[in-house]
């Protein structure tokens, strides 16, 4: 048992991860964007809600020593907050396109910046970025998003090493299909009624990932990220990579197997 500081924990995985650790006994920092609007997560015991905003750094200084003030010390951060920006890539706007990179990229590297002097100084902690099926493989129509999630990616795998002689753990938590409102509340879908020629392949998308939704087959609980982050944050292993949700793991394999040709072409055939 131990703290973990969670960015993004006011709904969808980040406050299922919050609601799990704290029930397992652990210290909870719950932050969020608008601690105000929070109405179950004040009333668990063990669980600290405070405001953080990954594209303010002030209020990750504020959040990081209020934790570390409450309960000594912070021994697992959890980078979760995102945003998804879909559709168009040539649609997209300017503002889009800062948003997608400043929540996902740089929010995440302010966190972990904020977090590593804490670690340095404890010469133990576990960074845990949530990152995406879509870190490894990509969707069309989501070029913005995934880049992002690509990011992740490479950032982790090489802070990995350089921060394993510091006894500083990095993991990636990469999960599929979650029955969150990320698509409706998080996605930001760009789109240009003007540009008619990407209309038939956008129209066709938008109805396979309504369908993929749908099949409960192809979605996870966000208590199932969850338990893989407790598993990461406990397994006390050097593993880099988890993955969340069977459509994640099939998918995952499916890219392991197959040549780019074929596993882009059975991607393709999907819409
Ligand atoms: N759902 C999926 O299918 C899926 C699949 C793979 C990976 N993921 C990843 O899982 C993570 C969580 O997503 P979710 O599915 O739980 O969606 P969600 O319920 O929409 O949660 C997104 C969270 O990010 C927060 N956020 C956005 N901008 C922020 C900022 N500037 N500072 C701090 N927090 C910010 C939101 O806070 P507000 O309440 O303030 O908006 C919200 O708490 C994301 O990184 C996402 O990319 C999701």
């Amino acid at each position: 048992m131990g703290t973990i500081l969670i960015t993004g924990a006011s709904t969808g995985i980040g406050k299922a991860t919050a609601k799990y650790f704290a029930e397992k006994g652990w210290n909870v920092v719950a932050t969020m964007r608008s601690p105000e609007k929070e109405t179950e997560l004040h009333n668990l015991q063990r669980v600290m809600v405070l405001e953080l905003d990954v594209e303010k750094k002030e209020t990750i200084r504020e959040a990081v020593a209020q934790g570390i003030d409450r309960f000594g010390k912070i021994d697992v951060l959890l980078n979760n907050a995102g945003y998804c920006v879909g559709g168009v890539f040539e649609a997209a706007t300017e503002a889009q396109i800062n948003r997608q990179f400043g929540v996902n990229v740089f929010g995440l590297m302010n966190v972990t910046q904020a977090i590593l002097p804490h670690f340095r100084a404890n010469k133990a902690g576990t960074i845990i970025n949530i990152s995406s099926v879509g870190g490894r493989i990509t969707f069309p129509l989501l070029s913005l998003y995934h880049s992002t999630k690509w990011a992740v990616e490479g950032l982790s795998e090489s802070l990995y090493y350089e921060l394993a002689a510091l006894n500083i753990k990095v993991k990636l938590v990469e999960p599929g299909n979650i029955d969150t409102d990320f698509t409706g509340r998080s996605l930001d879908y760009a789109y240009d009624e003007a540009l008619t020629d990407y209309k038939e392949y956008n129209d066709s998308f938008l109805l396979k990932v309504e369908e993929n939704f749908k099949d409960p087959a192809k979605v996870s609980k966000p208590e199932v990220v969850a338990e893989v982050v407790f598993e990461a944050a406990n397994d006390n292993k050097t593993r880099l990579r988890y993955t969340a949700g069977q459509d994640a793991e099939f998918l995952l394999h499916m890219r392991k197997e197959k040549s780019d040709e074929e596993f882009m072409g059975f991607i393709a055939q999907q819409f």
